[in-house]
């Protein structure tokens, strides 16, 4: 069975054309001011089994239709910075893009989980030239994004796959040292930000103006 059946085509080229996208204005800006804006950026279809199961957790009916309607990470990507400045900027030019409207926002970093998962997270809906589940032509996609600085990006893939290990007989105990690490990790994050902001605000002008 293909969970995503007459739609695989659409989900597949609106995630290569996104793609484009955030590369492009990547290559640009580092044209321009010689940094990179993301140290790297990572994506993909959900796979058959997790948006079947996530189908079944939620009680919805296992359709092409509700894959895309009912769950909105089926085309997923990760954009992974070096500063927590910089996610801020990614996201300005990710609501710039042609085609794009932005669905729903939820700002983790300062608005950080209990747990302490921080990562800024955006639902776009981006245009395609393809039928969608509501019939429209050119159709709208969900595409989510996560945007995360590298030490909240080890943190969550460490803490995501502990959690299927917890049963362990003292989950409050790991779940406290779990929310200090992440805390200590914001902490540095904090402190490599305040780094460059010293080394940018004493670096001579360079050539290309920055
Ligand atoms: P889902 O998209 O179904 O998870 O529902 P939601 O609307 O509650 O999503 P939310 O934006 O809170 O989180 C979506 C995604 O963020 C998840 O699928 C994970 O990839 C990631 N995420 C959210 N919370 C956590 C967390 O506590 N730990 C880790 N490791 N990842 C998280
Ligand atoms: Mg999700």
């Amino acid at each position: 069975m293909d969970i995503y059946g007459k739609y695989r085509e659409a989900l597949e080229a609106v995630m290569a054309r996104t793609a484009e996208q955030i590369e492009a204005y990547g290559a640009a800006e580092q044209e321009k001011t010689g940094e990179m804006l993301y140290e790297h950026l990572r994506y993909r279809l959900k796979s058959e089994e997790s948006m079947e199961a996530k189908l079944r957790l939620r009680g919805l009916p296992l359709t092409a239709e509700s894959a895309l309607r009912g769950v909105r990470d089926a085309v997923g990507f990760r954009i992974v910075c070096r500063f927590v400045d910089d996610i801020y900027e990614n996201i300005e030019h990710i609501r710039a893009l042609p085609g794009v409207t932005v669905a729903e926002e939820k700002d983790y970093i300062r608005r950080v989980k209990p747990n302490g998962y921080r990562s800024y997270h955006m639902i776009l809906e981006a245009e395609a030239p393809y039928e969608d589940a509501l019939g429209r032509d050119p159709g709208r996609f969900y595409v989510e994004v996560q945007l995360r600085t590298i030490a909240m990006d080890s943190w969550a893939a460490l803490e995501h796959e502990m959690r299927y290990k917890h049963e362990v007989d003292n989950p409050e105990l790991i779940g406290r040292e779990l929310k200090r690490c992440a805390d200590e990790l914001a902490s540095c994050d904090l402190s490599m930000q305040t780094i460059r902001n010293l080394i940018r605000s004493h670096a001579k002008p360079a050539v290309n103006g920055r």
